[in-house]
């Protein structure tokens, strides 16, 4: 069984990160998700819309998603990918090199993003004209 491995906030789910998890989960059986936890992204001075609880009920309604546990620190990859067997740790292209340091783990792919659809965008366009 292939266990791929991804990170991110994935804060009002869209199209664009549907895209990313069905070629993540199409590159392997078994499908990781680490999820930002509320207090990571205060560390990276994002703020999300919906809070981890309501993010992870929203992931782990995706057919593609087999598991979602939470990200702390930007230090916890090379234990998380040992602790869960990842073979593959993906991204969007958007981090590409960005993890490379992690090739003696498991092999690493950045995926080209999909375009014109972010986050950001969706709170942009879309809450804030409410
Ligand atoms: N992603 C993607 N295509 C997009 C948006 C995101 O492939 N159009 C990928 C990212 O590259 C990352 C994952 O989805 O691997 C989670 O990205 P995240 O940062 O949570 O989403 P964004 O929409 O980029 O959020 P923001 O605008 O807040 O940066």
């Amino acid at each position: 069984m292939k266990r791929v491995i991804t990170y991110g906030t994935f804060d009002i789910l869209h199209y664009g990160h549907v895209n990313l998890l069905r070629r993540a989960k199409a590159l392997g059986d078994y499908l990781i998700v680490v999820l930002s936890s509320d207090e990571f992204n205060k560390i990276k001075n994002k703020t999300s819309y919906y809070t981890y609880e309501q993010r992870k009920m929203i992931l782990e309604a995706c057919r593609y998603v087999d598991l979602v546990i939470p990200e702390y620190n930007w230090e916890q990859k090379r234990e998380d990918i040992q602790k869960y067997q990842a073979d593959i740790f993906v991204m969007g292209d958007d981090w590409k090199g960005k993890f490379d340091f992690l090739s003696d783990l498991c092999e690493v792919i950045y995926l080209p993003r999909t375009p014109d659809i972010s986050t950001s965008k969706v709170k942009e366009e879309v809450i804030c004209k409410k």
